[in-house]
Order: structure tokens, then C-alpha cells, then sequence
């Protein structure tokens, strides 16, 4: 089974007047086949600790092991690619439409590109989205671009999602779509699904709450 574990992390960041610190200390672990929300006010550090995961950033202390290898600490990080990052501001590339902005991934790794065709097609039509796939993100409404990055996260079937607010855009009964998806799709790959949310809905559905 997948397990996320991180352990006794800190990140301080220094804008070149004042530190600030976040995470103090952070422990916890998550397993595969199952939903981690994070929660916790505007600068609390969700967005950091996501970003730590991913290693894209670095912490000042602690350690992240991913499936018993350490993928981050503050003296080394491993390659990591087995991960789906749904930004919180989305980040599309302008100038491909939604389906290359999806496809892309998917070439990335090589995976078939039938497969990914399928995929793309069967989570655009659930989320409501199949008719904006030819479009550019900058005709895409916040809400449609959203999706389209949670599907661009996904198809490469990745062991550890991350997810920072991906329902922040959304009404009520399309999050309540992406839930239903994010949910079948965690048990059907046993992948983790860590979500960064203020969304009290979907945090009451995650089977363990981090409250930073
Ligand atoms: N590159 C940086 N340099 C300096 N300070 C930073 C940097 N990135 C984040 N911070 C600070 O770290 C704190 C945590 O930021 P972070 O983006 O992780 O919060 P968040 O919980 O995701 O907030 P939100 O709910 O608004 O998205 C904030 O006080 C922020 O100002
Ligand atoms: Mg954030």
C-alpha cells in the first residue's frame, strides 16, 4: 500500500526583513486509498506543505518519505515524479488548448496515447467539460480551468495527488462531481489524495483532517 509519511517539518521563510515560520513541526502520515484534507486559515501553510511534497520547494527541517525513500529533507532530495499537483492557480499553458494542456502529461511519460484519449474523454464528460476540450484556457470560465488541471493531474494515474483547493472555482454541485470522481478514482489506483480545502463539504468527507 502507498504511505506518505512526514515528519517533524519546518519551513521559515525569509522575504529579506522578516522570517516566517510555518508547519512547526508537522507529523503525520497517509496512506493510499485514502482522503487527507488539510485545513486551516489563509497563510497557514497548506499551500507550502504541498509544495514541500512535491519537492518543489525544500524544507528548513524535517523529513518526507515516500514508500520508505526519503524524497525531501533539508540536505537532499531524490528524483519524484509519481505525484498529480492541482495548483491553486491552476497554471494551463495559454497557448495549447485543454486537451494538449491534458495530453501533454500523458506524452510525457510515454503512456499510450488511446489511453489517455479515453481517460481525458470519460473525466471531462463526468465533470462537465467535454465540450470545452478544443478551447484555450483563457476562454475557459475559473471554475472549467479548475477542472481541466484536475484531469491534467490525474491521467497519468499518479501514486500521490495533491490537490490545493481544487474546488475553490466551483458551485455547489460541481464540487460535489469532482468529490464523487477524486473519491472513485483514489480507491480504483489506491493512490493518496492529500487536498488542501476551506471547502467544509469536502474536508468532512476525507478520512483524516490535518488542521494546521
Ligand atoms: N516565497 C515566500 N517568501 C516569503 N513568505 C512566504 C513565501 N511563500 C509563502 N510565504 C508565507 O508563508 C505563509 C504560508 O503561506 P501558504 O501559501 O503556505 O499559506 P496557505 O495556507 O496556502 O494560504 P491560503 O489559504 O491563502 O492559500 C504565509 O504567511 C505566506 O505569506
Ligand atoms: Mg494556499
Amino acid at each position: 500500500m502507498n504511505k506518505l509519511s512526514v515528519k517533524n517539518l519546518y519551513k521559515t521563510y525569509f522575504d529579506g526583513e522578516s522570517n516566517t515560520s510555518v508547519l512547526n513541526g508537522l507529523t503525520f502520515d497517509a496512506l493510499g486509498s485514502k482522503l487527507t484534507a488539510v485545513v486551516g486559515e489563509s497563510g497557514s501553510g497548506k499551500t507550502t506543505l504541498l509544495n514541500l511534497i512535491s519537492t518543489i520547494d525544500k524544507p528548513t527541517k524535517g523529513e518526507i518519505i515516500f514508500n520508505n525513500t526519503c524524497i525531501n529533507n533539508s540536505h537532499h532530495s531524490e528524483p519524484f515524479h509519481d505525484y498529480g499537483f492541482v495548483f491553486q492557480f491552476h497554471y494551463l499553458v495559454n497557448t495549447l488548448t485543454v486537451a494538449e494542456n491534458i495530453l501533454i502529461a500523458a506524452e510525457i511519460i510515454n503512456q499510450p496515447k488511446q489511453d489517455a484519449l479515453d481517460r481525458m474523454h470519460n473525466f471531462a464528460e463526468q465533470l462537465g467539460i467535454l465540450h470545452k476540450m478544443n478551447n484555450y484556457p483563457f476562454q475557459l470560465s475559473g471554475g472549467e480551468r479548475q477542472r481541466a488541471a484536475f484531469i491534467r493531474a490525474i491521467i497519468n494515474k499518479p501514486s500521490l495527488v495533491l490537490m490545493d483547493e481544487p474546488t475553490g472555482n466551483l458551485d455547489q454541485e460541481n464540487s460535489k462531481k469532482l468529490q464523487e470522481l477524486i473519491i472513485s478514482i483514489m480507491h480504483e489506483q489506491d493512490s493518496i489524495f492529500l487536498v488542501a480545502t476551506h471547502d467544509k463539504d469536502f474536508a468532512d468527507r476525507a478520512d483524516q483532517i490535518i488542521a494546521l
